[in-house]
């Protein structure tokens, strides 16, 4: 079934039947003021955290699952029959063609930051878009009312919104006996100011409309909707008027309703703004609400604002274009997986319809991560973030399992004991600070100094060496690094006794990034270290991990060897086995054989299992977590989709590019476009994870949008297929393609410059560059190097790039 399809040439995803299997999200705004909204508007918005700044409020987990939202009702005031313009709230039988039919029909254009609603009902065509403007610290409903008939009309709109009453949103959701008796609202001129006085809190919020008077106003949310009553069916709009309320105590709302007059074929433009701050007085720098509406309250204004939103996105997203032939492939990389890893970057775990605001900081691991993809795009914001996380190292070179932005306070944080430290955290931040480093050439950051989270600072570089430090002091029985509260995977928790292959293969990457760092800057003896402990543990780990056809995925605290083919579950794991090769540390042939045993044993039409079999008894001396999800579910056996990312580079360092790229369409969520009733969440964003074969809803994806999946999977296309990467001395162009491909194109902006590059594959080769071409000269090997990029920033360098 067939819900959408992808226009690039808008970055749009048009819904043109909004009764999608799930809720198919939108992002909106930004750090300051940020939101989601629904294919039906349902969805909330906060002032820079969704924990602790709610303004739209969200019944996490409701029925239906996406409400309340941003609703706006049409009424025709002669027959007094009434709409939304969006499908729900009132939800009219749907129209099997479009609205032709007479019924009710509504396309979704989810765009980069903005949502259009174009609905079509009864003669009326309305346009309603929402986003919040660039810098803005307020959300626009713009509303464009078109009569498509032949019969003047009278119309009346309201919009409704339900507002938190505490800024906190379990205050707002969980504490009633508090909540609900601090909320006032009044309305002045037409525009509501919402406010509450809740301990030191002083932030409220306005709404107002401009381009009609406001005819009715409801502040009160029991008044609009009437005793049980809810909004698909609001009493205010059943009565075509509101009751004029100022709410004191109990729950707020925003509806204001005004009256239109339209001639056959005349529009009317309304705009509303919700926002923070207050109606006739600036605080805190933020402007009075009535000086913003009267600034931007116009449709011209909103054009501008969309305008200035679009080529914003159009900008960050342009770092890195590819056109091949495969078209999904490149609408993910082009517009929507590029959006999805900026929405991970800017909101980590915290916002969407299954985090709900409650994991307020920021992951340790996750977070490192989630930089690997957007340091081309947006190297300042990823450098203010890698400052912040390295801060939040503590002095022995573990991380601090959350880092709150808002409250951190570097040297002055605390330590956790080591059971509660993850052991692969910090070992993540080599690989992101040489992303950060190549991508920018600026090797001087290395030495910059910054503070640790509970005392004492260091150069960057030395944080990284504190990194190996740490995990080299946390090594169990056999050598391998000790597992502690859990290793990337969050149910293997192997503790302070049992050892994980995975952190274990992690160091190993991680002691080599560090090394090629330090040369970067002259370190040599720190190279050499780091060398020397990453050959130390690569003999180590090949020793005792290996289990005849793969590597296990731990040992446990009484000795049991996970992920080994003697145990009857839990027999191989995937992250142990394609990080023994992305790490170096197999050898050759035990890189080739243990990929070919998780092929054998993980693959599936949806991607590669994380487990097989999945648990159902406990494994002795290991945390019971994986047992806590039924088989075939997240970790447990299902087709965890972060992981299968590095199953694409692994194949691609072995130089198997049909391989990969089969393991990459195998959970692309654009193949599931015309087939949306199995795979379920947006075809245009990656999901946490795939319901495994184990699972009766195997096919089924869950947890879009928030997920390392979305960076590791744009790594992994775009450095290890495409293949391009930023190393030290340039920028390395050597792609692992399908051997079914003719060549692609590529453009890149890297320091400053903007390279056009042409891949040709000739002989259908799935690797090795024969000849590179820069600006028209032959270079050896396969590295277009910085010293050939001259020229002011801006210029453009033609690149060709061979295959044989
Ligand atoms: C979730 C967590 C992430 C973890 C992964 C595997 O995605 O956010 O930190 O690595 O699960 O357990």
């Amino acid at each position: 079934m067939q819900y959408g399809h992808f226009d690039d040439a808008s970055r749009e995803y048009v819904i043109t039947r909004p009764d999608t299997p799930a809720s198919w999200i939108n992002y909106l705004g930004s750090r300051l003021y940020g939101g989601i909204i629904t294919q039906n508007a349902g969805g909330y918005s906060f002032h820079e955290s969704g924990g602790t700044g709610r303004i739209l409020r969200m019944r996490f987990n409701g029925v239906p699952v996406d409400q309340p939202g941003r609703y706006l009702y049409l009424r025709d005031d002669e027959s007094a029959d009434y709409w939304s313009a969006s499908w729900q709230p009132v939800g009219k039988p749907l129209s099997a063609d479009g609205g032709d039919d007479g019924r009710y029909a509504c396309t979704v254009r989810h765009g980069l930051g903005y949502s259009v609603f174009t609905s079509r009902y009864a003669g009326i065509t309305a346009d309603f878009t929402c986003f919040v403007p660039e810098g803005q610290a307020f959300e626009y409903w713009a509303l464009r009312v078109t009569n498509t008939g032949t019969a003047p009309r009278r119309l009346s709109t309201f919009s409704y919104a339900e507002l938190a009453n505490d800024w906190h949103y379990r205050q707002d959701l969980e504490n009633l006996q508090y909540s609900q008796y601090v909320v006032q609202a009044t309305v002045r001129d037409g525009m509501i100011h919402r406010f509450n006085r809740t301990r030191t809190d002083l932030r409220s919020l306005f709404f107002g409309l401009a381009g009609a008077p406001v005819v009715s106003y409801d502040t009160d949310r029991l008044a609009f909707l009437g005793a049980y009553r809810t909004p698909s069916a609001p009493l205010a709009v059943e009565r075509g008027r509101c009751s004029d309320t100022e709410v004191t105590g109990d729950n707020a709302c925003a509806s204001l309703h005004t009256t239109l007059e339209l001639e056959p074929g005349a529009s009317r433009d309304l705009v509303m703004m919700l926002g923070i701050g207050r109606p006739d007085a600036e605080w805190e720098g933020f402007p009075a609400g009535r000086k913003l509406l009267a600034e931007f309250g116009t449709p011209e204004r909103v054009a501008v604002e969309l305008e200035r939103l679009r080529s914003g996105w159009a900008g960050r997203l342009g770092a890195l274009q590819v056109h091949t032939p495969d078209p999904e492939l490149n609408s993910m990389i082009n517009v929507w997986h590029a959006y999805q890893t900026h929405m991970t970057f800017n909101w980590s775990r915290g916002v969407s319809l299954v985090e709900a605001g409650d994991r307020d900081g920021l992951g340790y691991r996750d977070t490192v991560q989630d930089m690997l993809s957007v340091a081309h795009s947006i190297p300042g914001a990823v450098r203010d973030r890698l400052d912040l996380v390295l801060t939040g190292q503590t002095a022995e070179g573990g991380g601090l399992p959350l880092v709150r932005p808002l409250t951190h306070r570097p040297g002055h944080e605390a330590a956790p004991p080591l059971e509660s430290y993850r052991s692969d955290d910090t070992l993540w931040l080599p690989l992101t600070v040489a992303t950060f480093v190549h991508e920018t050439g600026d090797p001087e950051y290395l030495a910059t100094v910054l503070p640790y989270a509970d005392r004492g600072s260091d150069t960057v570089l030395d944080h990284l060496l504190a990194a190996l430090r740490f995990s080299l002091a946390h090594r169990g029985g056999t050598g391998l690094m000790q597992g502690l509260a859990a290793d990337w995977n969050d149910c293997i928790n192997l503790g302070v006794s049992g050892e994980s292959v995975f952190s274990t293969f992690l160091f190993h990457a991680a002691a080599l990034r560090t090394a090629e760092l330090a040369r970067l800057v002259g370190r040599e003896a720190d190279a050499a270290w780091c060398e020397e402990q990453a050959a130390a543990i690569g003999a180590t780990v090949n020793e005792v991990a290996w289990d005849g056809d793969w590597y296990v995925r731990g040992i446990s605290a009484d000795g049991v060897r996970l992920g080994s083919a003697a145990a009857d579950e839990g027999r191989i794991y995937l992250e142990s086995n394609v990080w023994a090769v992305i790490s170096g540390a197999a050898p050759a042939d035990r890189a080739a054989a243990c990929l070919e045993s998780v092929h054998t044993h993980l693959a599936t039409e949806h991607g590669l299992a994380l487990c097989e079999p999945p648990h159902t008894h406990p494994v002795p001396g290991l945390g019971l977590s994986l047992l806590v999800f039924p088989p075939g579910h997240k970790e447990n056996g299902g087709i965890f989709c972060h992981s299968n990312s590095w199953a694409i580079v692994a194949q691609a360092l072995v130089g198997d590019g049909d391989r990969a790229y089969d393991y990459y369409r195998s959970y692309l969520p654009a193949r599931y476009n015309a087939q949306a009733e199995v795979h379920q969440s947006e075809p245009y964003v990656y999901s946490q994870f795939t319901h495994g074969p184990a699972s009766p809803r195997f096919g089924e994806s869950r947890n879009p949008w928030l997920t390392g999946t979305a960076s590791w999977t744009y790594v992994a296309v775009t450095q290890y297929l495409i293949g391009v990467t930023p190393v030290g001395d340039g920028l390395r162009i050597d792609p692992c393609i399908p051997t079914s491909w003719d060549g692609f194109e590529v453009h890149r902006l890297f320091r400053g410059h903007w390279l056009d590059i042409t891949v040709r594959n000739p002989g259908h080769v799935t690797r090795g560059v024969v000849a590179l071409t820069v600006d028209g000269g032959p270079v050896p090997g396969a590295v277009v190097p910085a010293t050939l990029l001259t020229g002011p920033d801006g210029t453009r360098h033609a690149v060709t790039v061979t295959l044989g």
